[in-house]
């Protein structure tokens, strides 16, 4: 049995599919350990609002399978503000709650930082598609993500080859490559975007498509990043200089649901589960991460800290793949 009696688990920034996992696996642990779990409602907005509900092992039943976030997810601003942080650890301790898991990314993070320095025990379980966590090399939702893209632009890759055009396709990232690398190489992308250091070329780009239209090549599919967006005017400058019509998609929101891979379920409730055990041990201001092969924790200040970029390896690959 824990010294902790009741914790909480609230989901805060873009929701990712296997949220549920990871909220389901908290939950049950936490029941199997003997302490009172509450569902803090809609992130940190809910825990200012005191919408917050009593979860047992039913209150998570058939949601594994579920994308979204039952608990629901929010972005409050307000929690930025030290004066709304107090409040947050005034409303845990009004409620019993001495533990808190957030699912969220960075910026979810940093909230669990401040209630963890106001003495309220958190632990931090990476849930994002962007996988631009530094500290983990597996963030919830980015293995479904990357399949509900590559899905898509297979299929637009059909469509791309009867009418022998060039196509962009936009994926999500925020200011992180990491979508648009996997994808890239998975759908055998000629060219990839990537945001930050990844400088590119247009003119390039313009004229290896018409090198490759001259070697017969039926379509020309361009991975672009979110941080690099602007796809639309891109699409139309490439069409003017190339003569080959060139569409632009973006896929958007489609990427954050769905139904969680079998990976995202998995990898999820091991998170969920380990958070608890973190709390069970008086532990705080952790995060919760996946490292060469275990699941692992970091001190929050010292994951916040810490950087990442793509994959290097996979990105010299990927230089020698798109042609
Ligand atoms: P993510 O958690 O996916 O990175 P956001 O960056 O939008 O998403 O952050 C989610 C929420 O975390 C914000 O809406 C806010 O409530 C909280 N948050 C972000 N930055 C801070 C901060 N510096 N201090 C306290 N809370 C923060
Ligand atoms: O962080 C997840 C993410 O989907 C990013 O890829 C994207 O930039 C952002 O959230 C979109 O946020 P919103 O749902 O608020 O438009």
């Amino acid at each position: 049995m824990s010294e902790i009696k009741t914790i909480a688990v609230l989901t805060s920034g873009g929701d990712a599919p296997g949220m549920n996992a990871a909220t389901r696996a908290v939950v049950r642990t936490a029941l199997a350990k003997g302490m009172k779990v509450k569902g803090i409602l809609k992130g940190y907005n809910g825990l200012l609002n005191e919408e917050i509900i009593d979860m047992d092992a039913s209150s998570v039943s058939d949601t594994i399978d579920r994308g979204g976030t039952l608990l629901y997810t929010a972005r409050c601003l307000e929690f930025i503000d030290p004066e709304y942080q107090k409040k947050g650890a005034e409303v845990c301790r009004k409620h019993g709650i001495e533990g808190l898991v957030v699912i969220g990314g960075d910026g979810s993070f940093k909230g669990a930082q401040k209630l963890s320095a106001l003495g309220i025990n958190t632990i931090g379980v990476p849930g994002t598609i962007d996988l631009d966590i530094a500290c983990t090399e597996y963030t919830i939702g980015f293995d479904t993500a990357i399949n509900t893209a590559m899905q898509a632009i297979d299929k637009i890759r059909d469509t791309s080859t009867s009418h022998e055009r060039c196509s962009i396709i936009e994926v999500m990232g925020r200011n992180a490559g990491h979508i648009a690398l996997w994808c890239g190489i998975a759908n055998g992308a000629e060219d990839i975007l990537l945001p930050g250091k990844y400088d590119f070329n247009e003119e390039a780009i313009i004229n290896k498509i018409i090198e490759n239209k001259k070697r017969g090549k039926k379509h020309y599919i361009i991975v672009n990043a979110e941080g690099i967006g602007h796809s639309t005017s891109m699409a139309k400058r490439i069409e003017e200089a190339t003569g080959i019509e060139t569409r632009a998609t973006i896929l958007g929101h489609m990427q954050r649901g769905g139904s969680p891979t079998c990976k995202d379920r998995v990898y999820a409730s091991m998170m969920g589960a380990y958070a608890v055990d973190l709390l069970a041990d008086g532990k705080s201001n952790r995060v919760v991460a996946y490292t060469n092969g275990k699941f692992v924790d970091y001190d929050i200040d010292e994951a916040l800290a810490m950087t990442k970029d793509v994959d290097q390896e996979m990105y010299e690959v990927s230089k020698l793949l798109c042609r």
